[in-house]
């Protein structure tokens, strides 16, 4: 399914991981206090209408049902068909479609949903992909109800790339910073400085978000370091078929552009023992998480 699966579908359920089971269970680790963050600054009641923008496989959504409880709602809403169909099927074997609603619309208009019609709009890691984040803001302030929340979290990668200047997979890359510097130009001309993904920070969210109309909002940037970083013990090669992010180059396939083969070596030569060893790492991350109110009229 994963070969013949669109871009978004492949990432998320493959190329994120690299189809490595410790990338996956420490990806997942990593998401778990995110989506629990963003569930309870939804606050959610029962009975909500409620929906998931840009819903992947369903990590929020599927969290969301047992708080909107028997006679609420959730809308798993994405722009992948393959997503979709995933978080159908993960539905089905839950036993909650009956509780669900699958629409393949963008998160810039979300066509198809009622204006004024759902009690809660979040969203994760998905306007960071959105160029026009004003139509989303006004579209989300157009589908709530009067009273309806918005909470949502997006990575900042300006404030990521500048905290990460001197590693790289979360280890300090001082020591061999020349071959570094090579490869994190490759992942940065994948996302280049006035794009979606790194032409906006907290502020802009924060801007974004009154502009829309919305109400008592709030915007926490999040900046954290850890020891543990998320690929540490991943195995060398398993960790080359990673790939960041969906537009992004794998971290092999960046090396081998960036690299010769003699530098390629130096290289892994370096990170392979720091990243098995598990030891030693920093991984830094800034975050933002967003809130706001739908006011009545
Ligand atoms: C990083 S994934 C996040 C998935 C999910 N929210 C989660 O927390 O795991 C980004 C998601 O946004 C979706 N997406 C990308 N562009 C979109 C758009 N313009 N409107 C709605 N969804 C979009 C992708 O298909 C993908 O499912």
């Amino acid at each position: 399914m994963v070969e013949h699966a669109d871009r978004w579908s492949r990432w998320l359920l493959h190329d994120r991981f690299g189809g490595d089971e410790l990338a996956l269970q420490r990806t997942l680790e990593y998401l778990e206090p995110i989506r629990d963050r963003v569930l309870a600054a939804a606050r959610i009641t029962p009975g909500n209408e409620v929906i998931d923008v840009g819903c992947g496989d369903g990590l929020l959504g599927f969290s969301a049902l047992s708080r909107v409880g028997e006679n609420g709602e959730v809308i798993f809403s994405d722009v992948s068909a393959d997503l979709l169909d995933r978080c159908r099927q993960i539905a089905a074997e839950l036993e909650v479609s009956d509780r669900c609603q699958f629409i393949q619309t963008p998160a810039e208009t979300l066509d198809g949903i009622a204006d004024s019609s759902v009690d809660v709009v979040m969203t994760r890691s998905v306007l960071i992909y959105v160029e026009d984040k004003a139509s989303a803001f006004n579209t989300f302030r157009r589908v709530l109800k009067p009273g309806g929340r918005i909470s949502l979290f997006e990575p900042i990668n300006r404030r990521y790339t500048e905290l990460s200047r001197d590693s790289l997979f979360g280890y300090d890359a001082a020591p061999i910073d020349d071959l570094a510097t090579k490869v994190r130009a490759v992942f940065e001309a994948a996302a280049p400085a006035d794009g979606p993904m790194m032409g906006f920070d907290e502020t802009d969210l924060f801007q974004l978000a009154e502009s829309a109309g919305f109400s008592d909002v709030t915007v926490t940037l999040q900046l954290s370091s850890t020891d543990r970083p998320p690929f540490a013990g991943v195995p060398w090669n398993e960790l080359m078929k990673i790939r960041p992010n969906p537009h992004a180059p794998t971290f092999g396939d960046a090396i081998d552009q960036a690299l010769s083969h003699e530098e390629a070596s130096r290289l892994s030569s370096y990170f392979a023992p720091l990243i098995d060893d598990e030891a030693g790492g920093r991984f830094r991350s800034a975050d933002a998480y967003v809130a706001g109110v739908s006011p009545s009229p």
